[in-house]
């Protein structure tokens, strides 16, 4: 399917389903050019600034953030790209919401703290331009519905960017899974397994014992950290969720019934403070209610379940832990390895999954390899990037869409219900309102989308 096939095909499914907004309009030509703003150019905008600078297609028209030094490095970046210096807002938090109103964007990146995330998305889909927020998109289950209700008022999308999506093995087993290569999906494995206790624990310039960062200091400790003391469930679900979401076609003909969330005792925040700065640091008498390791199980409506974990504070190899297994085989990405009945050479024993994943390569990989070759991540904050763009140019809906954004999002509220319960299980809403059962899949279709 070429590209205007697939435009007019979404287009007439959206017509049934009514997911797609009044901004819809399939004949128009693309636009050439996009106008983005950017709110938050920090660590991550800076990342995705880099990104529309290297592209023609964009200009990058104003700017947003709080702290004069982010917004220097970014208008820096801007100017010394040989690009028109971008309106700069900077009076204060609220200021965002002036910035969103100017009429020369048609969209806008958000990559701020997560408390943020939806106050700005809301305001920009209320005027009227195409909203991108950072992972995850909402902190609370109310958040999740405004964003979906805003959607469905205004007609303006919002794409959450969840890069992870685009990773190469995961969308090659994707691809795998479609073809019915594992046979009927069982379960998926998955999670945020990255050891963050050097980010959350410095402020920025220095770490919470006093050791200079500089430069290179992370100022994700100035929020990021906070969530880690309020805060005991999967407060990091989507890196995980997203791509396993796209496997099991969750919102497009199957969705996510309930959880339940289990964690265990809180340790390595404490252990880390007290190792590297003594029992009498000052931040030794910090309370962390974030168990070290949340494990999530979630139940689909199709039979399936997942398993999400979540471990950020004990000393480990980063992993998301993906796993896909069927009825046919299973591929583990933990030790790169794939077993397949009646096709793998030896019973019970995997083999190394390279071949598979170079055979069932995603049609998108395959043509913009070069691309996204600068890019971070591995190449994925090219392609989610890129996604955004697409949309923004041929005014569809984003192929990570605002009921993605609200499902995955949901179930960091949803785990820390759970596990104040005692574990026991929590519905997840449907985001869709029943539209789940005759959405078609957006994501990953074909070369360009
Ligand atoms: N997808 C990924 O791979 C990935 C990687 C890193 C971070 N992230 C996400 O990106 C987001 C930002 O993370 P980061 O690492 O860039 O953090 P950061 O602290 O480096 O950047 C956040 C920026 O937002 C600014 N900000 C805060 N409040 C603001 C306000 N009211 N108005 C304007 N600007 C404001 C801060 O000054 C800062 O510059 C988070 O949601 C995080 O989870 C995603």
């Amino acid at each position: 399917m070429n590209r205007r096939d697939f435009i007019q095909k979404t287009s007439l499914a959206a017509t049934v389903t009514g997911i797609l907004p009044k901004v819809q309009a399939p004949t128009q030509k693309p636009a050439s050019r996009v106008r983005l703003g950017f709110i938050g150019v920090g660590l991550r905008g800076q990342s995705h600034l880099q990104q529309a600078l290297y592209r023609k297609d964009v200009d990058v028209t104003a700017i947003c953030d709080i702290d004069p030094s982010a917004v220097n490095t970014a208008r820096k970046m801007i100017t010394q790209a040989g690009k028109k210096e971008p309106a700069v807002y900077a009076k204060g938090p609220e200021d965002f919401a002036n910035m969103v109103k100017r009429d020369d964007l048609d969209g806008v990146i958000i990559a701020t703290p997560w408390e943020w995330h939806v106050p700005m998305t809301i305001a920009t889909m209320k005027a009227g331009k195409y909203a991108a927020v950072e992972v995850s998109a909402t902190v609370t289950l109310q958040e999740s519905w405004d964003l979906v209700d805003t959607f469905e008022q205004t007609g303006s999308h919002c794409m959450i960017l969840e890069n992870v999506c685009y990773r190469r093995d995961v969308m090659a087993i994707m691809n795998m899974v479609r073809q019915g290569i594992f046979g009927e999906m069982l379960y998926a494995h998955c999670g945020y397994q990255h050891d963050l206790r050097g980010i959350k624990l410095n402020n920025g310039k220095s770490n919470a014992l006093g050791v200079e960062f500089g430069e290179k200091g992370y100022s994700e400790a100035k929020w990021r950290t906070q969530h880690s003391v309020d805060r005991n469930g999967d407060i990091y679900p989507t890196h995980g969720l997203g791509p396993v979401a796209h496997w099991l076609d969750i919102n497009r003909g199957n969705r996510m019934m309930y959880l339940t969330s289990m964690s265990t005792k809180s340790r390595g925040l404490h252990k880390y403070i007290v190792d590297h700065g003594g029992q009498n640091h000052p931040n030794a008498k910090v309370k962390f209610a974030l168990g070290d390791i949340v494990t999530t199980n979630i139940q689909c409506h199709n039979g399936e379940n997942i398993v999400l974990v979540h471990d950020t504070n004990s000393p480990r190899p980063y992993s998301l832990g993906f796993r896909a297994q069927g009825t046919e085989g299973i591929w583990m990405n933990d030790g790169h390895t794939i077993y397949l009945e009646g096709i793998s050479p030896k019973e019970h024993i995997a083999e190394p999954d390279a071949a598979y994943l170079a055979k069932y390569d995603h049609p998108l990989w395959k043509k913009y390899e070069k691309e996204a070759e600068n890019a971070g991540h591995g190449g994925i904050d090219y392609f989610i990037f890129r996604g955004f763009v697409e949309a923004i140019k041929n005014k569809v809906a984003p192929p990570i869409d605002v009921y993605d954004a609200a499902a995955w999002s949901a179930v960091s509220p949803l785990s820390e219900l759970s596990i104040s319960r005692g574990s026991s299980p929590v519905e997840i809403p449907d985001f869709t309102r029943g539209k789940w059962r005759s959405n078609k899949r957006i994501f990953g279709l074909n070369d360009e989308y």
